[in-house]
């Protein structure tokens, strides 16, 4: 089997390399490659490496992730989240390539304090939401054979992530006030990479499960919490931290470009029963990944 790598080296795009090594051949590319173009601000070109390669299944990781900065870039945003997956999800279907493809909590409007479900009506609340939105459109419409996995929090060992943020700020500082009224699960590039591989093994068998999916960690923290967990897991470990008290604030204490919803609850339900997987509770993912980097 040939896989299409896009995003080979963002968070999940670096997993997946990982991940999919043992379905098939490989070919991982990102904007920089040369042999194909990875460029997502070129849909036409990205639409020829799938026309050249001709792949029997593509994943797209690459995207415009920059939340804030998409409110003043949104050409640009719909270009990398929408245009140039359109093009792909287009050419997918002409050589009956199976597309996936990674969506987000923030289509919705963060109302509420229900776990949203596939079914639910979207209504993002800021342009990186609208863009994405447009992509998950798009793919919908254009591939049938598509697995749209929407996500929340992404976290992964590798580069920047909120855990390793919150440990930099704690060794200098006593006192840090943390948003509380945010709901979500961190979810583990690992975890979204490895179902992402037991999702398509299941799809080249069974078709049927082609469509959209709420694929995130179980349970349910805010971002204060979580940062109480990093800093427990520091402190057992012998992280040295000046922090001595934490503090929760409203969202509205700390204002961005871009509008986020409080209620970022995705049900993962649909996705554990069609797959026939377990999907851990948010903090083992986390613990692992601290765990890691207390030991470099
Ligand atoms: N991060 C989150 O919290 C989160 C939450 C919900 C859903 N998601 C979704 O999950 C998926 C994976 O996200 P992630 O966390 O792995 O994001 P990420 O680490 O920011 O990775 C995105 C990748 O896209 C690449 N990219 C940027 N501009 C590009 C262009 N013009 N052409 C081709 N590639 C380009 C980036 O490359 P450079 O690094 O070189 O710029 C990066 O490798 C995305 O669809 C995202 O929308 C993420």
């Amino acid at each position: 089997m040939d896989i299409l790598l896009f995003g080979k080296t963002g968070q999940v795009g670096w997993e997946l390399q990982r991940a999919l090594a043992p379905l098939g051949n490989v070919i991982a590319l990102d904007v920089r490659s040369k042999e194909y173009c990875g460029d997502f601000s070129n849909p036409e070109g990205v639409a020829e490496t799938v026309r050249r390669i001709k792949p029997d299944v593509i994943v797209n990781a690459a995207a415009h992730t920059a939340v804030d900065k998409a409110e003043t870039e949104r050409d640009f945003a719909q270009l990398l989240n929408a245009t140039s997956v359109e093009a792909i999800a287009k050419e997918a279907a002409l050589i009956g390539a199976w597309l996936v493809h990674y969506s987000t909590d923030y289509v919705f409007p963060g109302d509420g304090d229900k776990p949203w479900s596939e079914d639910d009506a979207t209504g993002p609340l800021n342009t990186y939401g609208e863009t994405k939105l447009a992509g998950e459109i798009a793919v919908q419409k254009h591939c049938p054979k598509h697995l749209i996995f929407r996500t929340s929090w992404v976290y992964a060992g590798k580069g920047n992530n909120f855990a390793k943020t919150m440990l930099r700020l704690a060794k200098d500082r006593e006192e840090l006030s943390i948003i509380n009224d945010q709901f979500g699960a961190p979810t583990g590039a690992e975890l979204l990479a490895d179902c992402t591989a037991h999702a398509i093994t299941t799809a080249m068998r069974k078709p049927e499960v082609a469509g959209l999916y709420h694929l995130v960690a179980s349970g349910i923290t805010t971002w204060f919490d979580y940062a109480n967990v990093v800093f427990t897991e520091a402190q057992s470990a012998g992280y040295e931290l000046a922090l001595k008290q934490t503090h929760p604030v409203a969202t509205s204490a700390y204002p961005t470009p871009a509008r986020r919803p409080n209620n970022s609850r995705l049900d993962n339900r649909k996705f554990q029963q069609t797959f026939g997987l377990t999907l851990p509770c948010w903090d083992v993912g986390v613990k692992r990944m601290l765990a890691e980097l207390f030991t470099h």
